[in-house]
């Protein structure tokens, strides 16, 4: 069975570059109109050219996650574009990390007002629109990431925000599944996108790569894959569920194995 969007209209946050363009690009392969919103237009027309080299239709639509009227205008262009919505993939994010014992409330209310005020705003605008439409359902899927399970260094505030996203994921789909609106996470381990190709460079190999049992970094189509499967019809009736696509690196420990293993 072939996982198949055609004639859905999906919209993308954070889809300028990194993981959410991946993201984009795969719905418009599979014959999905993808609407692309992030802040840098540059980015996201660039994006839009991508979607249209696949045979998809695409509109970009700037959008700054922290302003609740910028959110609205957002699907509203979406719905304006398109008429009716079927998917909304929350990915856009806000990263800081750092001494969390000087972190200044700038850093701390970009990251809540994007990766949790931003992804329930227009997660609410996305069900009313669904709810006014043709009645067909949506789904939305949240990227969380795999540190909102642990305790990472220099990040709280960000791994915080991540775990507040399950919780979201769970709230939502509960108050959202009689509307025919399924709401799912996934959670990313380290994934190579342009920023971590960088740390990669300036730190050499990193050691978290040992820590990953099936012994490479994320892709960000291994992300998009999952995205595309918890959004189509296979996934029906699965909501509330966050789904780490790390290789295994959640789930797994190698605090014992020196202890254990002879060589
Ligand atoms: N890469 C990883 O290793 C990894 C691991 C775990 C989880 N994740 C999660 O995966 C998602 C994508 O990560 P990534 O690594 O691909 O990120 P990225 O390369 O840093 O891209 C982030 C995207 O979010 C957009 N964005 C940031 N602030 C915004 C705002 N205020 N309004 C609208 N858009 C905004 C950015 O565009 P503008 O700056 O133009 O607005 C950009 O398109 C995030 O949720 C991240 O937490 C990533």
């Amino acid at each position: 069975m072939v996982i198949d969007h055609t004639g859905e209209t999906v919209i993308v946050t954070g889809a300028g570059r990194g993981i959410g363009r991946e993201i984009a690009y795969h719905f418009a392969d599979a014959g999905a109109d993808v609407v692309a919103a992030a802040r840098t237009e540059s980015e996201i027309e660039e994006t839009v050219a991508g979607i249209e080299e696949r045979g998809s239709t695409g509109l970009a639509v700037p959008t700054d996650l922290r302003e609740p009227a910028e959110i609205v205008a957002l699907v509203d262009a979406a719905t304006d574009h398109f008429g009716t919505l079927d998917v909304l993939v929350n990915n856009a994010a806000v990263h800081v990390a750092g001494d969390p014992l000087s972190r200044s409330v700038e850093d701390i209310d970009a990251m809540l007002g994007v990766n949790l005020r931003g992804v329930f705003l227009l997660s609410q605008a996305f069900a009313n629109a669904v709810i006014d439409g043709d009645g067909s359902g949506g789904s939305i899927v949240n990227i969380s990431s795999i540190v909102g399970h642990l305790s990472v260094p220099a990040m709280p505030v960000y791994c915080g925000t991540k775990a507040g996203v399950y919780g979201l994921t769970r709230g939502l789909a509960g108050e959202l599944a009689h509307h025919g609106i399924n709401v799912n996470a996934v959670s990313p381990g380290l994934t190579r996108v342009e920023r971590i190709e960088r740390l990669l460079e300036e730190k050499g190999e990193l050691y978290e790569i040992d820590a990953i049992p099936l012994g490479r970094l994320g892709e960000p189509e291994d992300i998009a894959n999952a995205v595309l499967y918890l959004t189509s019809d296979l996934a029906s009736y699965v909501t509330g569920v966050d789904l780490p696509v790390d290789g295994g690196a959640v789930r797994t420990s190698v605090l014992y194995r020196d202890q254990y293993l002879s060589e």
